[in-house]
């Protein structure tokens, strides 16, 4: 676990816990600028990516307590140094179950509980049909789909054992309702968080705890530039402006996402305007999906 030594632009919330029951907010102590008194702990994973750590920097700035989780560790130290305050970093496979079940207990040990999941980890492995294998078939689904229901159950037992109306968010892809050549594994692992996250909202709800979806339209991370449009010069334009011999529309509002995008809409689904959104996808493509 990685901590962070720097106060940096952490604002500590007084009266916060962890364990306090989410009381309702009028819509315009946000609407005029005033600040959600808040302190809950917000579980990214993913947070080495480009939008996981979107993620960190913009709950952090909500002023909530952020624990930072992935396979890679590479910019973790930076992420945390860089956020500051009560920040902690944490190693997690999540296709693993007992590798999951250790970060949850992690996190409840590091911040005395768990509130919020964000879930941003994924795997791209674009390829065609007849060359996909079942090895992409299958650590495609192990990450994007059974991670997704590894960590969302784990977190909901947390919730759930302490009483906790938690929220969860889980980022899909705008593929998991169209499709898209070269990437079935993919889009069919997508559409399956979808669903899934619906039927978790079905059973979780008595509880108090929502469950959400984002997708993504194409956004400036590593997965995109690095993985999707790696080796194409012309690609970033091909997405933007569309390309007509294969009917794609291209992004209307005229340019790719960036992380921070994307990051704002679990801010806003992990938070007191959204007490009563549930098994909802929120779409963030700049209008990439429409036709
Ligand atoms: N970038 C886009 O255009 C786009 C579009 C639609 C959906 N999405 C989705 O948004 C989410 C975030 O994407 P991104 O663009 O930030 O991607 P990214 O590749 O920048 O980040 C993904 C992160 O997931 C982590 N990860 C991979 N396997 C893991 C595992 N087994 N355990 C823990 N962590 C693991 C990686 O280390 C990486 O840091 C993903 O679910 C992705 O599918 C992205």
């Amino acid at each position: 676990m990685v901590t962070s030594s720097t106060a940096g632009r952490w604002r500590h919330v007084a009266g916060s816990s962890s364990r306090r029951i989410a009381r309702a907010i009028d819509p315009l102590e946000i609407a005029n600028g005033a600040r959600v008194v808040d302190g809950r702990v917000v579980l990214v994973v993913g947070a080495s990516g480009g939008i996981g750590a979107a993620c960190v920097r913009a709950f952090a700035d909500a002023g909530q307590r952020v624990a930072a989780a992935d396979l890679k560790q590479g910019t973790m130290g930076a992420l945390i140094a860089e956020v500051g305050g009560p920040t902690t970093g944490h190693s997690v496979d999540v296709s693993d179950p007992a590798s999951v079940g250790r970060l949850i207990d992690e996190v409840e040990v590091a911040h005395g509980g768990l509130d919020v999941l964000v879930n941003a980890a994924g795997v791209l492995r674009p390829a065609p049909l007849l060359e996909t294998t079942i090895e992409d078939w299958d650590r495609t689904f192990a990450v994007n789909a059974r991670g997704m229901f590894l960590l969302s159950q784990a977190a909901a037992r947390s919730f759930v054992r302490r009483g906790m109306p938690g929220r969860i968010v889980v980022y899909a892809s705008i593929v998991a309702r169209i499709a898209r050549p070269n990437n079935v594994a993919y889009c069919a692992s997508k559409a399956a968080v979808v669903q899934a996250a619906r039927c978790m909202a079905l059973e979780l709800a008595p509880m108090g705890v929502t469950v959400n979806v984002v997708s993504p339209g194409s956004t400036a991370t590593a997965m995109l530039l690095g993985t999707q449009m790696a080796g194409d010069r012309n690609a970033r334009e091909t997405v933007v402006h569309g390309d007509l011999a294969a009917w794609r529309l291209g992004i209307p509002i005229g340019r790719l996402a960036e992380a921070s995008d994307q990051a704002a809409a679990a801010v806003f689904l992990a938070g007191p305007l959204a007490g009563h959104i549930t098994g909802h996808e929120l779409i963030v493509d700049g209008g990439q999906s429409l036709v």
